[in-house]
């Protein structure tokens, strides 16, 4: 699994979206492309970071009846997105049909990636609102199970729950994690936080960096310290 660093372009819109990724004159990052950019400006903008040669992470999380959602990821892919995800909790029926509709005439498909419990729910109100009544980590991993055996590639998960998945289902299951900040940066709202070196000795195979790159002074330094760390 090639290790990368994947930059949330949580932003409002193209024009700025374009000015940030303007300022990546030698390389092309990975991008992810979240619900309020892509509700912003639809299906275009996907198009537009295509063509400018980003590999791009579409992460609108779906979560519908399975001929819906099958639909929609027939959709998805012919965008030719490299990665889009879902919720583990529309069940395996949910995820086979995505895995379906995502799956090209030619049998290539983008990598399909599920969420299992959403890092802002906690153990309390998981069990208050949700009924679910085992530890979190527990429910953590058995979805990541559940979307292994459905055919799924692999997880959206914290990074310092990668190393726990691997072992559970197999180094070849990918870990997508958010989460990351430097050393030496600020935290922000999120809160089981870790670096991009901690990531990669835990074993994240991508790590998702939002404010750290977008926010920093320079993105670019920023982007190319990302790298170096996680990636070496
Ligand atoms: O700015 P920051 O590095 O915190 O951005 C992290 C990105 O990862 C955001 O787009 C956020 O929505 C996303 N994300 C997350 N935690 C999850 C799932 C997605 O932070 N469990």
């Amino acid at each position: 699994m090639g290790k990368d660093v994947i930059i949330a372009c949580d932003f409002a819109g193209k024009q700025e979206t374009m000015a940030f990724l303007e300022q990546f004159q030698e390389e092309k990052p990975f991008v992810k492309i979240g619900m309020e950019l892509y509700y912003a400006e639809g299906p275009a903008i996907v198009r537009e970071l295509k063509v400018r040669g980003h590999k791009i992470f579409l992460d609108l999380k779906l979560h519908d009846i399975p001929n819906t959602v099958k639909k929609a990821m027939a959709v998805l892919s012919r965008l030719d997105v490299d990665m889009v995800n879902l919720h583990a909790a529309g069940t395996a029926a949910m995820m086979e049909a995505a895995l379906e509709g995502l799956t090209r005439p030619d049998g290539t498909r983008p990598l399909l990636i599920a969420v299992t419990q959403l890092t802002s729910t906690s153990q309390a109100r998981m069990e208050k609102e949700l009924l679910i009544e085992k530890p979190l980590p527990e429910v953590v991993l058995s979805y990541a199970e559940l979307a292994k055996n459905a055919g799924l590639d692999g997880v959206v998960c914290s990074p310092l729950e990668a190393g726990a998945v691997h072992a559970r289902c197999g180094a070849a299951f990918v870990t997508v994690t958010p989460g990351v900040r430097f050393a030496d940066g600020e935290v922000g709202d999120q809160v089981r936080v870790t670096t991009p070196e901690k990531a990669k000795e835990i074993g994240s195979d991508y790590i998702v960096v939002g404010r750290p790159i977008t926010q920093a002074a320079d993105p670019v330094a920023a982007y190319r310290r990302c790298v170096k760390e996680f990636v070496g």
